[in-house]
């Protein structure tokens, strides 16, 4: 676990209309034809039989959705970040992949407990120790994570990217 450490619980954070709207509406379709180019491991993906068109995950970013993000406490004020939340719905995946190699931190933080069946995968560990608003923090996004929905509740989850240069 040495690439991921859980910095605390934030939930006093999270406003709790951010998952409802996120979870009434429709962001933008997680396609894997959006990672040609982008993640290396696209062509092998498709190739084991990933369809390109299918959408697999929801996604969120600031023009999906009406609400700003305030600074994350856990962050100085005035850090360059950029956010995203990724909603599974029971059935679907963020299928495996391997992020950027840019200097950066990525936060995690679950805007719902844990639940059996929502699985989240990332450098060879299965991460289910967690509670709404808790946040892990990545050392970068260079190793292989994944996560897929097979319970019978919504997944929303947020990722914060900050940048270290
Ligand atoms: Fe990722």
């Amino acid at each position: 676990m040495d690439n991921i450490k859980k910095i605390g619980n934030f939930k006093d954070w999270v406003d709790p209309a951010w998952r409802e709207e996120i979870i009434s509406k429709e962001g933008r379709p997680g396609i894997m034809a959006e990672w040609k180019g982008r993640h290396d491991v696209y062509n092998k993906m498709i190739a084991g039989g990933w369809d390109p068109s299918v959408v697999y995950w929801w996604h969120y970013q600031p023009q999906h959705v009406s609400f700003t993000l305030p600074t994350p406490p856990w962050l100085k004020e005035g850090c360059k970040i950029k956010w995203w939340f990724v909603k599974l719905i029971p059935g679907q995946v963020n299928p495996l992949h391997t992020d950027s190699k840019e200097k950066i931190k990525l936060y995690w933080l679950p805007l719902q407990d844990y639940e059996f069946g929502h699985v989240f995968l990332i450098d060879n560990q299965l991460i289910n120790d967690y509670v709404l608003g808790d946040v892990f923090e990545f050392n970068g996004g260079n190793f292989p994570h994944g996560s897929s929905n097979i319970s019978t509740s919504v997944r929303v989850t947020l990722v914060i990217k900050e940048y270290l240069e």
